[in-house]
Order: C-alpha cells, then structure tokens, then sequence
C-alpha cells in the first residue's frame, strides 16, 4: 500500500451524474425498476453542467482536510462524464453540458496538490453487450427473476459477447488511465455481477497497473483489490490490512431533492475519529446538484470538518490506529513513532478523563486546540508485578472544544499497555 494513503486519512467521495436531474437515486432507479430506463435517461436532456466550476470543487475539497478525490467518472447507468471514442453515452455527447468534467475536475483537483482517483463501475447497465452472461456462468433456475440490464432473460449466454465487453471495459478504462495525467486510485464497483474469471482476473490487474503503475485499486475486483472498502456502516472490528470507510452525509449518494435527513457536523467528526482509530480512512460522500453546484448543508460539513481538522492535524494526518476502547472509552490515534498518544474526547466530562492499563509515566498532557496543559494522577496499580494503575486525567467542560477534543499525551517510551487478567498481590 502506498504511503500517501494511509497517511491521507479523508477523503472526498463525488456523486455526479444526471441523476441529479430528477434527484433520483442513481442508476439504482431503472435497474430496480422505480422509473423506465427511457424516463431515467431523459435526464441526459437536463444535463447542463451550467455553474459547474472545478476550481471551487478542489478548493472546497482542500478546505475540507481531504488528501484525495474520487469523482464518479462512470456509473451503474454507462453514462460516461468523460469524453470516450467508445460509446456516445457521456455528458460530452450527449447532454447540454458538453463538457469533460473528469478532465476540469482532475485538473483543479492535482493542481491543489491532491491525489486524484477515478470511480468506475464494472456494471454497465446501458451496453448492449454487457448482459451476456451470468454470474460464474450459472444459469438460474428460476429466469424469471433474472434482470435484463444484467443477465440475458432467455438464459441463453453468449461468451463472445462477453468478450467484447471486456474489450470496450479496457478500453474506456485505457482512456481513464491515460488521458487525465497520472492517476492516483482507481475505485471500482460493481465488481459482484460477474466472477473474478470472467473479469479475466488477475491478468486485467496487470494490464491497468501496465497503463498506471502507481495505481492503487480499492477492493472491488473480486479479492484482487489492494484495501477494503466497507460502506456506510462503520466497521465494529478493524478490517485487515488497509481500508477506507465510505459514506454519505444525509442518505443518498447522489443529489436527491427530498432527502433531507442530514447527519450532523460533530456526528460526521465523530464518525471521522472512529475511522482513523482503527487505522481507517474515511471517504466522504457529496452529491452536486445537476448544474454542479454543492447544496449548502454539505458544503457546510465540508468546510466545517475542515475547520476542526485543521486545529488538530497532528493526532490525524500520518498517525496509526490508537489504543482499544478497553483501555479508553472513546477513540484514539498514536504517532509514527508510538510516543504520543492521542485521545478524542466526544462528550464534556464531570471532572476526569479515564485511562486504564497504561504502562509508562506520562511527561506532558495538553488539550491540543487550546493548548492548556492537564494534570493527573494515578490511583491503584502493582507496579512491582507490573500491573498499571488507572490514570485520571483532570478535565471538566471549560476545556472542551465546540466539537470534538483531542488530549494529547507525551512519553519518552514507545506507548505500552497492559491486557492482562489482573492477579492476587501476593508480595507486599
Ligand atoms: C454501492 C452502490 C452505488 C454507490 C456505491 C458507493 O455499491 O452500487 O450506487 O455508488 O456503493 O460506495
């Protein structure tokens, strides 16, 4: 894994699509039959791009603590926001718009100094070669729950077509790779409609780490991704190896007009925490507006997540996941170097912060935006048979921060806990 991005910590998801049009959920609508696919792709015609201004996009993003950047170059749906030779299906010919958004977005987004990654579905419910075959080549039983964008109806599967897909997949994806300079992060989707041998795994993975060497792909290329992406439920247990939680801010991925059940900007902070304790990145959803503007109430949680990030940077960027919530009852992040420790405290306390099974002397403890330096002390512990005590750090309401607060704790050691059972003193 690269280091830049288990460095980066967030980043920013971008739904944008024609979609937006009728704020209907994205490509999901025709395939699971809300809307005919002939009403879903009259919204090519509302397509207008209008105020759509990649610089405000990049600079939004950079304010907002995010490293990274993955816009939707293509979705569910087929239609490609870039411009492609291989199908008419993009906002460049086939919408008002008439623009390459992923070239002005990449653009503004390198120019910021951020890491750019192209989203692109696997799935393409739009090409007429793409329903060929089923998934590990099984027919069902039963066809008639079989859904035409996927899978042909008559059970009948054609491998030659298939094939052309692929070829049309590689090559969309050739343009991706090679024509909007290096790319950072490839994130597929919709990996699960076919098996890895029909995505033609591994020697696909090789042919875009031929076009793109440094590329990192996420892990929806049946087990041949490189970190994990679980989605809009935070994990419990910390995923293996690297991974990156995506989510939305209210509930939907894209623009949709009535979805109104925001989340909160110190619920976002909070679940931001929660990622980067477990060694997470959290990748964070907005949905433009058809004409490319940013609803309000996201680009507040943006600006706002930003604002908090900035004061506390160094227990975010470059840090490894914390301390277990046995030890402390909220998250936690720990330097490179495992010698300062940093707590995230989500909720004002009554007068101490509680820290249990910790095994070296504290030299300094600071509240980091404030800078106010706290005191403790240590109550119980067997120090002679190496069983810690529990440390209590002093900190009512007053040294809060409007969010969330982050202690930060120094030692001359590298941080060691203690996870034993605990046992009779029988040496006093
Ligand atoms: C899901 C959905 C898709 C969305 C994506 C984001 O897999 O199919 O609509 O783009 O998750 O993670």
């Amino acid at each position: 894994m690269q280091q830049w991005f288990t460095d980066a910590k967030l980043g920013i998801f971008i739904h944008y699509g024609i979609y937006a049009v009728q704020g209907v959920a994205e490509s999901w609508s025709f395939y699971n039959g809300k809307m005919s696919r002939e009403d879903y792709m009259k919204q090519l015609d509302g397509f207008t791009a209008s105020k759509f201004d990649a610089k405000h996009w990049a600079d939004m993003i950079a304010r907002s603590g995010a490293k990274y950047s993955v816009l939707t170059t293509k979705h569910h749906d087929g239609v490609a926001l870039f411009d492609t030779q291989y199908s008419d299906l993009s906002v460049m010919k086939a919408t008002p718009a008439k623009r390459d958004i992923v070239k002005e977005w990449s653009d503004a987004i390198r120019e910021r100094g951020l890491h750019v990654g192209m989203y692109y579905s696997l799935i393409d419910w739009s090409h007429p070669d793409y329903p060929s075959v089923f998934e590990s080549g099984v027919v069902p039983a039963d066809l008639s729950q079989v859904n035409r964008f996927s899978s042909p109806v008559d059970g009948i599967q054609d491998e030659e077509t298939w094939q052309k897909f692929l070829t049309f997949n590689n090559n969309q994806l050739g343009e991706v790779l090679t024509n909007y300079g290096p790319v950072d992060l490839l994130w597929f989707d919709g990996d699960w409609e076919r098996s890895a041998e029909q995505w033609n795994l591994p020697a696909f993975k090789e042919y875009l780490k031929s076009l793109s060497p440094n590329v990192i792909i996420n892990s929806r290329l049946q087990g041949h991704g490189d970190y994990k992406t679980p989605e809009q439920g935070i994990p419990i247990t910390r995923p293996e190896g690297a991974w990156e939680f995506c989510t939305t801010i209210n509930t939907s991925w894209g623009y949709v007009h009535d979805d109104h059940k925001y989340k909160s900007l110190n619920q976002i902070i909070r679940m931001f925490c929660d990622c980067i304790s477990m060694g997470g990145n959290m990748l964070l959803d907005i949905g433009p507006m058809e004409d490319g503007t940013i609803d309000p109430r996201q680009e507040d949680i943006l600006l706002g997540l930003g604002d908090w990030i900035r004061a506390h940077e160094e227990a975010i960027y470059g840090t490894q996941d914390g301390i277990m919530t046995r030890y402390y009852l909220g998250g936690s992040t720990l330097s490179a170097d495992k010698k300062t420790l940093y707590l995230f405290v989500y909720d004002a306390p009554k007068e101490n912060i509680c820290l249990k099974g910790l095994c070296n002397p504290i030299k300094k403890i600071t509240v980091l935006h404030s800078g106010k330096e706290l005191t403790h002390e240590i109550h119980g512990g067997v120090p002679w048979f190496d069983i810690p005590g529990t440390t209590w750090i002093h900190m009512t309401p007053e040294d809060m921060h409007e969010q969330v607060s982050v202690l930060k704790l120094e030692f001359d050691e590298e941080v060691r806990m203690y996870g034993g059972a605990g046992a009779v003193v029988t040496h006093n």
